[in-house]
């Protein structure tokens, strides 16, 4: 395979990209805030099978940070990067700098409704107008025919394929199933925090969930239940155990075709997520 090269600017990416069009190629895009794992190289090998040339984008995007979150130390390994790429299909890495992407006095925001009400916005307020931003310009800046999502941030997937639609970006959105460590611990660059005893926490998350999804208590004795499950296996804090209506997020109704069972907890300060169809 060859080498794959590395694009810094939006310039680069676009004359890169026309090139590939003008041979009538289809192009991939796999956006990601890098620190890669398998779960990011599983996105690789699946938009392989519906584009003929991908971009792999590593930015730590600052609008979904909040200022007492972990823009600082999230963890940053661009040559690690590159080579866990080696061996699969990416043909380039877009891995702009902040000032490229937020040049001085930007002055745009997205609000969102829809999906982006609750669960991840009680705690994050910020987050998804930060990711919805960046993925809009990601779209615009690689001109990608289809991009592809991890399943694991279900609420993030929703939310970017309603902007995208909401915006008529000609982008195809495909969402990928989790991957997941041997216990059952989705795959997540956040693990990478996570101390021997905190991983062993860590581990009961996706049982308790499995659990959550399957229960045939009412939806609050349920939730309530799983809360307390998480708490027994050594979660600090729980911000939501929760079953919703898989399309919309909102409150399963009698109308509701597809239940996904979410959790968000912590540990310490270690915040994981973890999602799967109920
Ligand atoms: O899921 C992520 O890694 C990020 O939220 C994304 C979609 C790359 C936007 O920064």
């Amino acid at each position: 395979m060859s080498e794959i090269r590395i694009v810094r600017t939006i310039h680069d990416m676009r004359a890169q990209v026309a090139a590939w069009k003008a041979e009538g190629l289809r192009v991939g895009l796999v956006p990601t805030m890098g620190a890669l794992h398998a779960g990011h190289l599983s996105l690789v090998d699946q938009i392989s099978q519906k584009a003929d040339r991908i971009i792999v984008s590593i930015f730590v995007n600052p609008t979904q940070f909040a200022a007492h979150e972990d823009l600082d130390t999230y963890p940053r390994q661009e040559a690690r990067d590159l080579e866990a790429l080696a061996g699969h299909a990416a043909d380039c890495v877009y891995a702009p700098l902040a000032r490229e992407v937020y040049p001085q006095e930007f002055a745009t925001a997205i609000h969102m409704q829809g999906p982006a009400l609750g669960l991840e916005t009680d705690d994050r307020p910020h987050f998804f107008g930060g990711v919805a931003l960046v993925v809009a310009k990601l779209f615009t800046q690689s001109q990608a025919d289809v991009a592809i999502f991890g399943e694991k941030d279900y609420q993030q997937l929703l939310v970017i394929r309603r902007m995208a639609r909401d915006l008529d970006l000609p982008v195809e959105i495909l969402g990928a199933p989790i991957i997941r460590e041997a216990d059952g611990l989705a795959m997540s660059s956040r693990n990478a925090y996570l101390n021997a005893e905190q991983r062993q926490v860590a581990g009961k998350l996706s049982g308790i969930l499995a659990d959550l999804a399957v229960s045939d208590l009412p939806i609050e004795e349920a939730e309530n239940a799983a809360r307390e499950q998480l708490l027994e296996a050594g979660f600090t804090q729980v911000d939501y155990a929760a079953l919703r209506d898989g399309d919309s997020l909102q409150a399963i109704g009698a109308d509701s075709q597809h239940r996904r069972a979410l959790i968000a907890a912590r540990i310490d300060n270690i915040r994981l997520i973890d999602n799967m169809p109920a």
